[in-house]
């Protein structure tokens, strides 16, 4: 979808549709009250009739029996007017986009008027974002027709040269952190046979090329040299050699140089069988999202790297898949972490802190300011908090505060959960300094202690366990994919510039 930015009034407009957001309980006012003159008041009628409210994700769609302006009119709720946030435009913006979508409109215009003080740029972004998220669609292994029920075109409407001007600089950033969630969802939605450690590579290559990023890709043999032995572990039961992907991107002024980039880390499991300690086979399938943390920190990088956010930042994916082949890591085992740590293999299951241990480990290289690790790390995750909370932990106040606020703002919303030492207890090893699995209690947080045994710098982990894959589709978010942790890092990253 193109998005054009015009100077002009949205009932003068030429197109499929016009879009108009609307808060609960409200009658139309200005350009959707004149409009609504010109149809004869069939908007007021509805609302008056209880038939259209202005709900969250209601939206309805009128013809425009006039021979001029748009050929109909979509009205979308935002919900009552003193609960909005920025949550409330973006999903109005992409309930709208997918009726258009669905209804096989192809150009479509919108009128620009922010809600409760929001800049027009801030408009126009989160306008931007929520149709683009909403109209994602992951069709390729498919012969369908849905190539032509694509909306092409969005046009806003800006009342004079200054609104024109912001709204077009908004749209721009909208595009970019939308292309950057997509192009996130194209990996971790791919089928691992497809998405493999290689394939993970090449996509951060194209990135790297694309928006101007260092890339180094370290191979076995330099994972090898380097002494991380629990993330080779890991890959020893699969066919597909494993890749540890590194993006550089610099940005930030020479006195943030001396400083020390962020990191941020993704767990890069391309698929999770389970290993030695297989999985059941029901629903072992979703296990090719195991890859959505280093998915996330890619396009996070890329995005950061587009937008030229005045920032240092280092994006790690550790790639490989978790397999039960004749090499395999096996129950009892012991590993040897690049800093040296010893750890007992317990289940093979509990793979994804092994390939964060040394990722953690070559993070602090560095030196860096701050690292974000984020991954699809345990089932106890997804009991403890479902489907709407990111699991978070980490080491430093002031970093947790910063990354719970930048997931409020992106409606990628992190739970922090307690990291007293006790906890540790569980992970202590025998005959090793550690061990992989800490029994089934606390288990989130047990593997949150693990990994800070491999930190020695401020610190938050994200398990995106429950929210990375979306069963049933919400309003900017269709099935499958969700690529959280783009817009949280993002977000996290642009209060870092301001
Ligand atoms: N990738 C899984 C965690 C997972 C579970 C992600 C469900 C998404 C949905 C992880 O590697 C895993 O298998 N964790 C085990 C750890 C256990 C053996 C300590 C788990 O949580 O069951
Ligand atoms: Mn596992
Ligand atoms: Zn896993």
């Amino acid at each position: 979808m193109d998005i054009k930015i015009k100077r002009g009034s949205v009932s003068d407009e030429k197109s499929d549709a016009a879009v108009f957001m609307l808060f609960e309980g409200e009658r139309p006012k200005g350009a959707l009250a004149g409009i609504d003159g010109i149809l004869g008041g069939v908007i007021s009628r509805s609302i008056a009739s209880g038939e259209f409210t202005g709900k969250r994700d209601e939206t309805a769609l009128f013809h425009n029996p006039g021979k001029t302006g748009p050929a109909r009119i979509i009205i979308a709720g935002m919900g009552k007017r003193d609960k909005f946030t920025p949550d409330s435009l973006m999903r109005a913006a992409g309930a709208a986009a997918a009726l258009a979508g669905k209804t096989g409109l192809k150009e479509i215009s919108a009128h620009s008027d922010p809600p409760e003080a929001m800049s027009a740029h801030r408009f126009a972004s989160l306008i931007a974002q929520g149709m683009l998220l909403a109209l994602y669609n992951f069709d390729r292994f498919k012969k369908t027709e849905s190539d032509k029920k694509r909306v092409k075109s969005l046009t806003l409407l800006a009342s004079d040269r200054a609104m024109e001007a912001a709204l077009k600089k908004g749209a721009v950033e909208g595009r970019i952190i939308a292309d950057s969630v997509n192009f996130a969802k194209d990996m971790i939605n791919a089928p691992a046979n497809e998405m493999t450690p290689s394939v993970m590579a090449s996509r951060a290559k194209a990135a790297a090329k694309d928006v101007g990023l260092k890339l180094k890709v370290l191979e076995a043999d330099d994972c090898k040299k380097l002494g991380m032995g629990a993330f080779l572990g890991v890959a020893m039961g699969s066919k597909q050699p494993p890749k540890f992907i590194v993006m550089e991107y610099q940005g930030g002024k020479p006195v943030d140089r001396r400083q020390g980039p962020y990191v941020i880390i993704g767990k890069g499991i391309t698929f999770d069988s389970g290993g030695i300690s297989i999985k059941p086979s029901e629903g072992m399938e979703k296990m090719k999202y195991d890859m959505a943390g280093a998915g996330a920190v890619i396009a996070a990088i890329r995005c950061a790297a587009a937008l030229k956010l005045p920032v240092n930042l280092v994006a790690i994916a550790p790639c490989t898949e978790n397999m039960p082949g004749g090499a395999a890591l096996k129950p009892g085992d012991m590993v040897r972490a690049m800093n040296d740590k010893t750890i007992e293999i317990i289940s093979t299951d509990a793979e994804g802190r092994l390939v964060l241990a040394d990722a953690l480990c070559y993070a602090s290289r560095y030196k860096p300011r701050a690292v974000i690790d984020i991954a699809t790390l345990t089932g106890a995750c997804v009991i403890a908090l479902g489907d709407f909370a990111i699991g978070l932990m980490g080491n430093d106040r002031g970093l947790i505060d910063e990354v719970v606020k930048a997931g409020d703002t992106a409606n990628e919303r992190a739970w922090e959960l307690p990291m007293w030492d006790e906890y540790l207890d569980a992970m202590k090893g025998d005959v090793t300094d550690l061990k992989n699995v800490g029994g089934r209690k606390a288990a989130t947080v047990t593997a949150g202690k693990f990994l800070q045994e491999f930190v020695d710098y401020p610190w938050v982990h994200l398990d995106i366990a429950g929210t990375a894959w979306e069963e049933k589709g919400r309003p900017y978010c269709p099935r499958g994919a969700t690529a959280i942790g783009v817009r949280l890092i993002v977000e996290f990253l642009k209060r870092k510039s301001a």
